[in-house]
């Protein structure tokens, strides 16, 4: 059994952050997204993981998560010039592939199951397919199925303007080798993709045995703010274990779950948990409340956020408002000058949005 996860596309949704950088390695919790794929794929003792990557951010992804020795995997890169759809890039990974059964992940994706139950049954039931379901309340965002009494997968739709049912395709899917030949019989979608979900419907077409699963635990497709802000809120509370390899003052304070990492420095500051603060960080007179993550090498003085995400190397100064429901990119400076500013004075990046509530 092979792992292939897909790294590319253009992240349009969570721009401005993607204009320069990749959006499977936006951290939640200080961890690329695309690392909780990759973890959960070896946890399930799959070693040998190719990786689709895009000529605009595949470089990055590379750099950032190596060739799997800090995971305890093999991983391959593998370039799709074009995001000519998910179908596609499964065509391009053949020669990774060969004649291998394989789980396809899609690299934004984070879901609490474990995997091992789905591949048990895979193997078992001597699948060519198994997916993975999920109800949402906007199915029209994604991939829908239409099942039977029964749970058979009568029915796939690629974001349907009248879904036929609630149940959402989550970004995990079991093959087998018959995949392939399913994908060299499909045609391009109207959006001029080739589309996973129309290589399945040929299988099922086909009378081929394909199944699906509802997942009942959490599902976070992480390709907006929102949905990082509530990957980030989960992870925090779900995951993070209290640690602290900075230096923290006799006048601060450090309540319930929070991680700080070696390096940083907190003075005269309040934390609670959960939280979590990577390396080389300096805060100073800043209250920071549950679920926020400050990625390394940030600075915060007199500061006072929740509920948000800091990357690397930002610096927040004398705000005096609570900053909420924020996320801070690489190396964005927010300072006030004056204790009572007179005016506002931005350099902000194409798609950002400032609210002030
Ligand atoms: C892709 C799939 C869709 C699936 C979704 C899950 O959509 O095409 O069927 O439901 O992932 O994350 P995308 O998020 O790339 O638009």
């Amino acid at each position: 059994m092979k792992a292939l996860i897909l790294s590319g596309g253009k992240g349009t949704r969570l721009r401005p952050l993607t204009y320069s950088g990749a959006k499977q390695l936006v951290p939640v919790a200080n961890q690329p997204i695309l690392w909780y794929g990759i973890k959960s794929i070896v946890g399930t003792g799959i070693t040998e993981i190719g990786i689709i990557i895009s000529p605009e951010t595949g470089e990055e992804v590379r750099a950032v998560t190596g060739n799997g020795d800090r995971f305890g995997a093999k991983i391959t890169y593998i370039l799709q010039e074009q995001p000519a759809g998910l179908a596609h890039a499964v065509k391009v990974a053949q020669p990774f592939l060969g004649d291998s059964p394989f789980i396809m992940y899609l690299g934004d994706n984070i879901i609490e199951s474990q995997l091992e139950s789905f591949l048990a049954g895979f193997k078992n039931q001597n699948l060519d397919a198994l997916i993975l379901l999920r109800q949402v309340s906007n199915p029209s965002a994604f991939g829908v199925a239409k099942v039977d009494a029964s749970g058979r997968v009568l029915q796939l739709v690629e974001k349907p303007k009248e879904p036929p049912s609630n149940l959402a395709l989550v970004g995990v899917y079991l093959f087998s080798r018959g995949i392939h030949e399913a994908i060299a019989n499909i045609k391009p979608s109207a959006r001029g993709e080739l589309e996973i979900t129309d290589a399945i419907q040929w299988l099922i077409d086909k009378q081929k045995p394909v199944e699906a699963r509802t997942l009942e635990g959490w599902w976070l497709d992480t390709g907006k703010k929102d949905d990082l802000l509530e990957a980030n809120r989960i992870i925090l509370d779900t995951r993070i274990v209290p640690s602290v390899m900075g230096t923290v003052d006799d006048k601060s304070q450090v309540i319930g779950r929070v991680q700080i990492g070696a390096g940083s420095k907190v003075v005269n500051s309040s934390i609670r948990g959960p939280a979590i603060i990577g390396e080389n960080c300096y805060l100073e007179n800043c209250f920071i409340g549950p679920y926020t993550s400050i990625a390394d090498r940030a600075t915060l003085i007199d500061a006072d956020l929740e509920h948000s995400v800091i990357l690397q190397g930002a610096k927040i100064e004398r705000i005096q408002q609570r900053l909420v429901d924020s996320v801070i990119g690489r190396r964005a400076q927010l300072t006030v000058a004056l204790k009572r500013p007179k005016a506002l004075r931005f350099m902000i990046g194409d798609d950002s949005q400032i609210e002030l509530v």
